[in-house]
């Protein structure tokens, strides 16, 4: 049995904030952002709107995609490091914004690996053939984690959301999945805040060692692109869309050639939004699927990594 991605949607709140409306702020210029990283907008939620409204318009794109109606969705998973509140889930809310209930629906902490963990997660529940139909979401309002006068983090993150409708089917389907974490570097991207005794306490925004993030990523994304491919016995070659976490177009670059793969074959979506983080993957994909890039029966391989460290891949046939 194999998961099938039967739809996908997506939603970027209506706020825009451009590299010049930033360099207004904080002491920068649209050319340092673009050129070190491919960013010229980001996304913005209005004040009012939580992480489990852009998912809720994500996931109704996905399911009218799809052709499913939602009373036949028996999972339900959130990948999010912005929760509505600490708890009930995000999932939870979604799941009841949506008009659904008793199914299993619970969020997915892996910051921007977070949608192949929650991807990965839904798919072992279809294949042990627990479920047949399962949403998978990355939402985000991470814009209510940065600094927004610190120049090195600010000009980085965006909001946004992107859903995957994923049903049981014979045919391929999800090929293979690899998850990865090592914790070690736990302390070069965070946001140590905790609630104590009715304070917040630690700092609330998104600390980032940007040389050493660069570094690590581009390293990990190699290498889980290759083993990936390895489990599923495919070649570099086999690959016909790459579409990675939408973080910064140099270490998209950067695992594109070393998959020797054109640029013209990766889905670019990072000058629109910016890094949406547990979004950025779905995002890409919904673009690259409406916009008719991404066809029925090509090879398409997903990858992420964020804070933890936590990084993963899924390779699909579409
Ligand atoms: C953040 C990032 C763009 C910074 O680019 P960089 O080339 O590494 O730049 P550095 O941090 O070495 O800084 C170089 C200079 O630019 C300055 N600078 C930093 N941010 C700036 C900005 N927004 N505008 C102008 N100058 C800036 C620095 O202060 C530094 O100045 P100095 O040399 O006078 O000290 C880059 O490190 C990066 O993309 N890292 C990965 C981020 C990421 O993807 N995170 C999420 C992973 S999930």
């Amino acid at each position: 049995m194999y998961s099938r991605i039967a739809g996908t949607g997506s939603y970027l709140p209506e706020k825009i904030l451009t590299n010049a409306e930033l360099a207004e702020k904080v002491d920068t210029t649209d050319e340092w952002i673009v050129s070190r990283t491919g960013i010229r907008q980001r996304h913005l939620a209005a004040p009012d709107q939580l992480t489990s409204d852009l998912a809720l318009i994500a996931v109704e794109r996905a399911l009218a995609a799809a052709g499913v109606d939602k009373s036949e969705v028996d999972l339900l998973i959130v990948a999010t490091t912005t929760p509505d509140n600490i708890f009930p889930s995000t999932a939870c809310i979604l799941q009841n914004k949506l008009g659904v209930h008793g199914f299993p629906a619970f969020d997915m902490q892996a910051v921007c690996a977070g949608f192949v963990y929650a991807l990965t997660t839904a798919d072992q529940f279809i294949k042990s053939g627990a479920v047949k139909c399962a949403v998978v979401v990355g939402a985000e309002t991470l814009s209510n984690l940065i600094d927004w006068t610190d120049r090195g983090t600010c000009i980085l993150f965006g909001d946004g959301a992107g859903a995957v409708v994923l049903k049981a089917s014979e045919e391929p389907g999800i090929l293979a999945t690899h998850l990865h974490a090592d914790g070690r570097y736990n302390g070069i991207l965070k946001t140590d805040a905790r609630p104590k005794q009715g304070e917040l306490v630690g700092n609330p925004f998104v600390y980032m060692e940007g040389n050493a993030v660069f570094k690590f990523a581009v390293k990990a994304l190699a290498e889980v692109a290759e083993s990936t491919l390895a489990k599923a016995g495919l070649a570099k070659s086999d690959v016909d869309w790459l579409v990675p976490h939408q973080a910064n177009i140099r270490i998209i670059e950067s695992t594109a050639k070393h998959l020797h793969m054109s640029m013209d074959n990766v889905i670019v979506t990072v000058a629109e939004h910016g890094n949406t983080s547990a979004a950025s993957i779905p995002l890409a994909l919904d673009a690259g699927i409406r916009s008719g890039k991404i066809q029925r029966g090509q090879t398409l391989l997903m990858e992420g990594i964020g804070g933890g460290f936590a990084w993963g891949s899924v390779l699909v046939k579409y």
